[in-house]
């Protein structure tokens, strides 16, 4: 199963790509404000053992079946249900995950747009001596205009397709190989930063104290989904990553450290974030509005808050790009594999997709607030909740039930290439544990538990 395809130039490559997919607003935006509202180190102590026990074992799955096809996810499930011996049906895993990565982005793009305005409001001094009520008002007034809203998220497709119309090589690795390290450097320099002006003590203190009596069924099973949408797990983008990997490198060991990077960039994003919080004795479950709303204000009080701010939200949006890029690739790699567009014109193409469904999303904030879709919200949080808690969860139950009930077991053990003992509890994970795991995510949704 080999086509002449662009591959990543090396392991640390991939590393820095799939890392760069899974660090994103989920861990800097979402992972914050999901401890804040739950509770804390409850919610903190149940996503970690989510990303352990369901997680990981994802990742390989879905690196494994990606490289074991070298094909774009629908091509890629095609063929290996080919190779099993079993339904070509099992595309439709790769379909569903390519629609919802241009989904997802049409969401993820206009909160990314709202990151980039912030970094520039953040250089133009606006934190400066904010409070709730000023801070308050201007992110609302932000959200109220739709010609502003929409030319920040024109941005941020251009500059995510921008850099997949460039290819695996030049785009993708190029990118990633830029934007982790910085993104890196600029969390060690925030960290410093709030340790030494935030309250430290007071943010780990929140964010690792186990307090069992807060670990509610509803604070396992978002933490369950979080690990899932965290990971860029059940839709194709670490496959597809996966599917441009050479063959000598160790899956297990790669996942793992991939697991190990967003975890701890989640963490210790957390602990920056709340230090400042703390210290300025501002509330730490405002929710969404966390990092919009109570965050510049926390900057807009300290010593050297205005460079300090706009690090941190150049932060965020590296973060963003990087992930963002990831979203799209499946869908861009099956055109250009599959029809007589290149990729330049395929990029092309999935951004306007991604950008009218973006601006459907934006004046949802506006214009079009009364519109409901399904279960009665509005057009953004029926794309994210359908998306993150319905099909990513649902894709990784596809990939896992025909990873570890369909494949060969020789086929399976020779692209994994770990010891028998590790295999053995690897597969039990795989059959048993991960798609039990998501079915109750789905039975609680759907209120039966
Ligand atoms: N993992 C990304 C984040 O935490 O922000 C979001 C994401 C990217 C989800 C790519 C799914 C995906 F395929």
């Amino acid at each position: 199963m080999s086509q002449a395809r662009s591959h990543w130039s090396n392991r640390w490559t991939f590393m820095l790509a799939t890392a760069g997919s899974a660090i994103g607003l989920g861990n800097i935006w979402k992972f914050p404000y999901m401890t804040g509202v739950n509770g804390g180190s409850a919610f903190v102590l149940v996503f970690l053992a989510c990303i352990a026990i369901v997680g990981i074992p994802l990742m390989m799955c879905e690196i494994m079946l990606g490289r074991r096809a070298q094909r774009n996810p629908i091509d890629g499930m095609h063929a290996l249900a080919q190779e099993a011996g079993s339904s070509r049906h099992w595309k439709w895993v790769g379909v569903m995950g390519l629609f919802a990565g241009i989904l997802i982005l049409a969401f993820y793009s206009v909160i990314a747009g709202w990151i980039l305005h912030y970094v520039v409001e953040a250089a133009r001094g606006s934190f400066i001596g904010m409070d709730g009520e000023r801070a308050a008002s201007a992110f609302q007034q932000f959200l109220a205009s739709p010609v502003e809203l929409a030319l920040w998220h024109t941005m941020f497709i251009g500059m995510t397709l921008g850099v997949v119309a460039r290819g695996v090589n030049a785009g993708l690795e190029q990118a990633n190989k830029i934007l982790m390290p910085s993104l890196f450097a600029i969390l060690l320099v925030l960290l410093g930063y709030s340790m030494s002006v935030g309250d430290f003590h007071a943010a780990l203190h929140f964010m690792f104290t186990p307090d069992f009596s807060k670990v509610t069924p509803t604070a396992v099973l978002s933490a369950l989904g979080h690990a899932f949408f965290s990971l860029s797990l059940g839709m194709g983008a670490v496959m597809v990553y996966g599917s441009y990997l050479q063959r000598h490198v160790s899956i297990a060991r790669t996942s793992i450290y991939i697991a190990l990077a967003d975890t701890l960039v989640g963490l210790l994003v957390g602990i920056a974030i709340f230090a400042l919080v703390f210290a300025n004795h501002l509330e730490p479950g405002a929710g969404p509005g966390l990092i919009f709303q109570t965050l510049p204000i926390a900057f807009g009080r300290m010593p050297m808050g205005t460079i300090m701010g706009v690090l941190f939200f150049v932060l965020v949006a590296f973060a963003a790009w990087t992930s963002a890029i990831s979203l799209v690739e499946p869908a861009v790699a099956w055109i250009t594999e599959n029809s007589r567009l290149n990729r330049k014109q395929s990029a092309w193409l999935i951004g306007i997709a991604d950008w009218l469904l973006g601006i459907a999303v934006l004046l949802s904030f506006n214009l079009w607030q009364d519109i409901r879709l399904l279960f009665g919200l509005g057009i953004f949080d029926t794309l994210d909740k359908l998306t993150t808690t319905i099909m990513l969860p649902l894709g990784g139950l596809c990939m896992a039930v025909f990873a570890g009930w369909y494949m060969k077991t020789s086929h399976v053990a020779e692209e994994l290439d770990i010891s028998p003992l590790a295999y053995r509890a690897w597969r039990f994970t795989i059959r048993y544990i991960s798609p039990l795991a998501i079915v109750a995510i789905f039975l609680y949704l759907t209120g039966l538990l």
